[in-house]
């Protein structure tokens, strides 16, 4: 074994580099934010395909002394904080010193800048970790960053990079979040010498309706509450503007985008009983606290922040939004499945009240079912017996309880169907009366099984398409398709770009042939994009599942014949837990002989 030897200065950076500069976006990402912190008025980004050739951010902001150019590209040196108490409360993006250290080390990067109170600029060049002395140059009040050659000494992760367009859309994606939290800079992108985006300084709406477009905006709900030391504000979709995936989710903390579980927890909650369990809501939230009371020194890309008082926080954006979306209900659909969903709307803001433990799948099955009826109330408690809990725990989060097979020793026990009724349910006698069955829900809960089984066995049949079907995509998905390109194989999908914005699906998995193939495609991206398909965990590949499960299924309106009702059935038997579709929902229901004969009174 060798000495113990200190590392080279060059080599720590690049190290650092491997955590901060993870693809051209992460440098767009440090670059923006340093303009943002400087006070800058408008940004300029220009990329040369997709920001791997190069970057260029100019911003009219303080700029920087002669003197101070080359601290600006030495490790661990900012003028952003000076000590553990200017940490503690940082208001600024950046304050680890780093950033433009890690991107020199492992590009070539210019800088350029005038100060506010200098007669002209100075320009300095790094790269690999040497640096030029300063030169005069020619600029506006402001800063120029250029960073070219991304990764040119350190090839190993230059093959990590995909292609251009993949890159180019993970820079947009991280452009538009700093333009929806800063309506006051303008903000415009160019790639390959093309204006791309270009945002005028505006109010938050109009920014909105800039970036999430017009339909949002008309839907939003206007989000304040709490005072100084806790605020929210921001805009809420509609419930009724529910998207398939959670692409339209920005929250901010003090201005610093984050993914932070606790928020994103918070605001589901808030949409619980308003939005089907697949949909997922769009919004844009700000919230400001103390910066004492969040530490944003816990991720090196500062993506995460961990709050003093989590359960505080929560329980506050949880009431904040729900007021906020209780308040102008009236405009608002209906729920779709509990009537009532504001029930602690008005409950004042830190109240102890626990969003999470109401119980609200036993709501969705007394609305869904028929009321008191004592089969409805022995069913849920012979369940325990019937099918362990457990089972359905690593299922879903909050597991409700299926419905027992009826007590028949029929070796049909669901019986068989008699007619179709209003294109959703389908009608069924077996011995003990009527069998009503969700026929969607059934034929999804079907599916999911079957895609599971095939999933643990790595053994996938799959369909290969004819006629691709080609739709237009956005260039995040896009982005996705190439970078998830293995692990979708490995589940039956063969997705192809055709261009930056368009998606080819070759072949699904056989038993999902039957549903529709680009909602398919496009839910399955969705959920790639937010969970990465490297290792995704037990409770995200469920959640994967049911996403494909959901549009491999039937749709309600779809006549089906006597005979494909009675296969449908026949399956719903041999699957396992078909009383449930995956979201929670019961698939069929019993109506016994007896309940019908009381409704008529028959018999009294
Ligand atoms: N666009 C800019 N305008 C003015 N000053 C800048 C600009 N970019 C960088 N600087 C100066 O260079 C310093 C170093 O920037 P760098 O991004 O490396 O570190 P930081 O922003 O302080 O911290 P972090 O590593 O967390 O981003 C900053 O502290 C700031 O003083
Ligand atoms: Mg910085």
């Amino acid at each position: 074994m060798r000495s113990i030897h200190p590392l080279p200065d060059t080599l720590v950076s690049q190290i650092a580099a491997g955590e901060v500069v993870e693809r051209p976006a992460s440098v767009v990402k440090e670059i923006v934010e340093n303009a943002l912190d400087a006070g800058a008025r408008a940004i300029d980004v220009a990329l040369e395909q997709g920001g791997i050739q190069r970057i260029r951010v100019a911003d009219d902001g303080a700029g920087i002394v002669s003197d101070d150019l080359a601290w600006a590209l030495a490790r661990h040196a900012t003028s952003k904080i000076a000590s553990l108490a200017d940490l503690e409360s940082v208001v600024s993006l950046g304050f680890r010193g780093e950033a433009l250290a890690s991107i020199a080390s492992v590009a070539r990067l210019t800088l350029t800048s005038r100060h506010r109170d200098a007669h002209h600029a100075f320009r300095i060049g790094g790269s690999g970790g040497e640096h030029t002395a300063p030169e005069p140059a020619a600029h506006a009040q402001g800063t120029t960053v250029e960073v070219a050659d991304l990764y040119f000494n350190t090839p190993a992760r230059r093959k990590f990079l995909k292609s251009e367009a993949t890159e180019f859309a993970h820079c947009e994606a991280v452009v538009e979040r700093a333009a929806l939290s800063r309506p006051d800079v303008a903000f415009s992108l160019r790639h390959n010498g093309r204006v791309v985006r270009h945002w005028p300084q505006a109010t938050l709406e109009r920014r909105l309706e800039a970036i999430l477009g017009a339909e949002f905006a008309r839907s939003m709900r206007a989000v304040d509450a709490g005072g100084t030391s806790l605020r929210l504000t921001g805009f809420a979709g509609a419930p009724s503007f529910s998207r398939a995936g959670r692409d339209l989710q920005f929250v901010y903390v003090n201005g610093r985008f984050v993914r932070d579980k606790l928020l994103a927890h918070a605001a589901r909650e808030a949409y619980r009983d308003l939005m089907h369990g697949d949909r997922h809501p769009a919004y844009a939230l700000h919230l400001q606290l103390d910066p004492r009371a969040v530490d944003v020194n816990v991720h090196p890309a500062k993506i995460e922040v961990r709050f003093r008082d989590g359960r505080g926080v929560h329980q506050f954006v949880y009431h904040a939004l729900a007021k906020a979306l209780a308040a102008s209900a009236g405009a608002a659909p209906a729920p779709q499945f509990s009537p009532s969903f504001n029930t602690s709307a008005g409950a004042p803001f830190g109240a102890s009240v626990s969003p999470i433990a109401a119980p609200r799948m036993a709501g969705m099955f007394d609305a869904a079912g028929s009321g008191g009826s004592p089969y409805y109330a022995g069913a849920q408690a012979a369940l325990g017996v019937a099918q362990p809990r457990a089972a359905y725990a690593s299922l879903f989060d909050t597991a409700p309880r299926p419905a027992p097979l009826p007590a028949t020793d029929d070796a049909h026990p669901l019986g068989f169907a008699l007619a179709q009724l209003h294109g959703v349910y389908i009608l069924a006698q077996n011995t003990a009366g009527l069998v009503l069955v969700d026929m969607h829900a059934a034929h999804e809960r079907i599916v999911y099984e079957k895609m599971k089984l095939a999933l643990d066995s790595d053994d996938v049949p799959v369909q290969k398409l004819l006629v691709p079907a080609v739709f237009s995509a956005e260039r995040l998905e896009v982005a996705a398709a190439e970078e998830h390109r293995d692990a979708l194989a490995a589940m039956g999908f063969d997705l192809a770009p055709l261009s930056p914005t368009s998606l080819a699906v070759r072949s699904v998995p056989s038993v999902l042939a039957g549903g529709d193939l680009v909602e398919l495609a496009r839910g399955v991206l969705r959920d790639m994009m937010e969970y990465g398909a490297a290792h995704v965990a037990e409770e995200q590949r469920n959640e994967l599942l049911s996403t494909m499960a959901c549009h491999g299924a039937v749709r309600a309106n779809r006549a089906l014949s006597v005979p494909e009702m009675n296969a449908l059935l026949r399956e719903m038997e041999d699957t396992e837990r078909s009383g449930q579709c995956n979201h929670g929902r019961p698939t069929w229901r019993q109506i016994t002989l007896k309940e019908l004969d009381s409704l008529f009174w028959r018999g009294r």
